[in-house]
């Protein structure tokens, strides 16, 4: 009889060999990447999730970047069809085919060419017509609170609950804190202005801020977390 050590090794060993494949075979294989198209066009994806996390939800496609998971692959996770796949690479859908990008606290995580990269494919795979909808934390409010010194701002729980550097106490230091936050995962910095700018470039026309769950975009509620809503902007555009 194998031990359990033995036979943890053995899972271990496929799931990476199983990875690695999925991984390098889309990346490195045309014939993946047209499996993938051919599936998600066979879906009749109208809604993308980008950047969901942990937040699947049924009836849209959930996209995450996970590197050491399972890549490029759809699956379906308690009835949500969900995706581990870069969006800094050519998205697998067709143009002009879904109706709603929803992507909420994903754009921080891009720098500004990539943001831009990122909106380029948005606005390709949106029908005319169709709603691109973005929300992230708001330099504006920062600044704002920054330089009225609005200490109850900065001493809120989330905001330095959810800041990845412990140690940053000052107004300052949290700003700061915020634009590399994550371990550095945040990479830029938006106010609505460059987030306008940014969709602009992109193509993207008729751009708006929001209120937290008021928009053209459906499930909203499900969408945005409540919690973050004190550091947030909300924009939408359209195609
Ligand atoms: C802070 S989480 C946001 C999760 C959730 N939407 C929320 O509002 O709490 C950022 C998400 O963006 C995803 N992400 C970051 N870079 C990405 C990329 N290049 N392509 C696809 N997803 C990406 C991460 O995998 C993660 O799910």
């Amino acid at each position: 009889m194998p031990s359990n050590k033995w036979k943890k090794r053995v899972m271990k060993t496929k799931g990476f060999l199983c990875r690695a494949c999925s991984y390098l075979l889309l990346r490195y294989t045309r014939w993946n990447a047209g499996r993938l198209r051919k599936d998600i066009a066979g879906r009749r994806v109208d809604k993308i999730h980008a950047g969901c996390g942990l937040v699947l939800l049924k009836g849209w496609l959930n996209i995450l970047y996970e590197p050491k998971q399972e890549y490029g692959k759809l699956k379906d996770i308690n009835g949500a069809l969900v995706l581990n796949y870069n969006l800094l690479k050519p998205w697998p859908m067709e143009d002009n085919s879904v109706s709603f990008i929803a992507a909420s606290h994903l754009i921080e995580h891009l720098d500004l060419n990539h943001g831009i990269r990122f909106l380029k494919e948005g606005h390709r795979v949106l029908k005319p017509g169709g709603t691109i909808r973005l929300s992230c934390p708001d330099l504006e409010i920062y600044a704002r609170n920054y330089v009225t010194g609005n200490m109850e701002f900065f001493e809120n729980k989330l905001i330095k609950e959810w800041c990845a550097f412990p140690q940053a106490k000052t107004p300052g230091e949290i700003l700061a804190a915020k634009a590399y936050d994550s371990g550095g995962a945040h990479k830029w910095f938006y106010d609505f202005d460059s987030l306008k700018h940014v969709l602009k470039t992109a193509g993207f026309q008729d751009v708006k801020r929001c209120r937290r769950l008021e928009g053209e975009v459906p499930e909203l509620d499900a969408l945005e977390l409540p919690e973050r809503e004190l550091e947030t902007l909300y924009v939408e555009a359209m195609k």
